[in-house]
């Protein structure tokens, strides 16, 4: 896989990562092109799933592969996703390619439905459970504008605000 292939990452507290944003009205060979991008920039960084406005475009896309950067066999491309149900409640350590050096337990669904469209505008739905659900209210939430971090106790926020400051501190000097 070459490095041209791979986009920059942003990384909290970047503002675009705090934006909400638009629709994707038409499917064209911009968004395919940026779609192979964004999978293999996933890939690269061993992420199980990506956002647009986390390589800086504030549309409505997502690639999701929970299998994992080895084996690189589900990947998903959704569209203008939305979540249409949610049940349960389920408890895990999430991680994100946008915030460095930092996992923390979030509350999130046990089950969602997702509709969305594919890269051939036609529309889909998923229903997802376990990891997948996870990963993709996760990365539905980045085109909301919020991170995993958002969703943390006021505590370990600012546990996490005060590390990360020392740490750009320190890449300064
Ligand atoms: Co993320």
């Amino acid at each position: 896989m070459s490095k041209e292939n791979t986009l920059k990452i942003l990384t909290y507290p970047h503002p675009i990562l705090k934006k909400k944003s638009i629709p994707i009205a038409q499917i064209d060979e911009n968004i395919k092109s940026l779609v192979k991008q964004m999978a293999t920039t996933m890939y690269e960084n061993k992420g199980i799933g990506l956002a647009a406005p986390q390589i800086g475009q504030n549309i409505r896309l997502i690639t999701v592969d929970i299998s994992g950067p080895e084996k690189r066999e589900n990947l998903l491309t959704l569209i203008n996703p939305q979540i249409i149900e949610k049940s349960g409640e389920t408890e895990s350590e999430e991680g994100c390619l946008s915030v460095i050096g930092y996992r923390a337990k979030v509350k999130r669904a046990a089950k969602v439905k997702v509709v969305a469209q594919n890269l051939e505008a036609d529309r889909i739905e998923i229903e997802a459970d376990d990891l997948l659900a996870i990963c993709l209210q996760h990365e539905i939430d980045h085109l909301e504008g919020i991170l995993f971090i958002d969703r943390i106790s006021r505590l370990k926020r600012n546990l996490y605000e005060r590390r990360l400051k020392k740490w750009l501190k320190q890449s300064k000097k």
